[in-house]
């Protein structure tokens, strides 16, 4: 794992960014796994700016969400849906018959997670999959206790999830106890990871992440085990970790070695 501290959110996001583009520039036709939430909106703001200054191009990127409520449309304002079309797909070059999303207002829900699976594996596979985690450690909607094997499947969120999320919505029975989420194997089938985590209320969660034991209690320590995972915190996210002070001089180290490494082969 490569662990990235940085100052604050808009450098987290601008780290996050700057890979994503550097995927993009060397594949074009590269295959894209998104997160919703409030951790990527200043990343997907900064790869808008970048389409913008045409940076960057989007026309033949494929996507694959990690998930979506059970229960609601589409073109519900609390659908992971509605939110990647208007927090980034439509301010972008990207092919609408590019992007996959899970349904999650089907009538066999179990069908469509199957398929989900099978689509992503059609494609050949996820590129870069980016991750937020939640404050209990999930990573997509992979709660504790999520085989470290799973697949995209539905599962049912906690009573912690439930509460982080009911702000969202207007009334308590609209609020979704279910979601389709692809499963902690599908992540880490993805050739890279990028898991970002702002803020002090994600720090015990990050601290299990990184330095705790690998275990489904918390889903996101299942990162241990990638090989190209790479996790981009501000200062508040990594608050609680012990090694602090190593991961720091571990970048600059790598950051020297690489600029050697770039010089020797000239
Ligand atoms: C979203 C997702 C979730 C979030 C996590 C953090 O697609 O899969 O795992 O990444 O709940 O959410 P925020 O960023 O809102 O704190």
């Amino acid at each position: 794992m490569e662990i990235i501290i940085l100052p604050t959110p808009d450098h987290v996001a601008c780290y996050g960014a700057d890979l994503c583009e550097a995927l993009i520039r060397a594949k074009p036709t590269a295959v894209l796994g998104l997160a919703t939430g409030s951790t990527p909106l200043a990343l997907y703001n900064e790869l808008i700016k970048r389409y913008q200054q045409q940076r960057l191009s989007f026309s033949q990127i494929i996507t694959f969400n990690l998930d979506e409520y059970v229960g609601i449309s589409a073109n519900h304002h609390q659908s992971y849906h509605y939110y990647m079309k208007t927090r980034l797909f439509d301010f972008i070059d990207i092919n609408p018959a590019n992007t996959h999303i899970p349904c999650g207002d089907v009538e066999n829900v179990y069908h469509a997670a199957i398929c989900y699976e099978q689509q992503i594996q059609n494609k050949g596979g996820i590129d870069l999959q980016l991750l937020g985690i939640g404050r209990n450690g999930h990573i997509g909607f992979n709660e504790p206790t999520s085989s470290l094997n799973s697949i995209t499947r539905v599962k049912a969120l906690t009573r912690a999830t439930q509460a982080d999320n009911q702000r969202f919505f207007d009334a308590i029975e609209q609020q979704p106890t279910h979601a389709i989420t692809m499963g902690i194997k599908t992540i880490l089938q993805a050739k890279q990871l990028l898991l970002l985590a702002t803020g002090v209320n994600k720090a015990r969660a990050v601290k299990a992440m990184i330095e705790g034991p690998v275990c489904a209690m918390c889903p996101a320590s299942c990162l241990q085990l990638h090989q190209y995972a790479t996790i981009v915190l501000d200062q508040q996210a990594a608050s609680e970790l012990t090694m602090r002070d190593y991961y720091q001089f571990a970048k600059q180290a790598s950051d020297t070695f690489s600029t050697q490494y770039v010089d020797l082969g000239q």
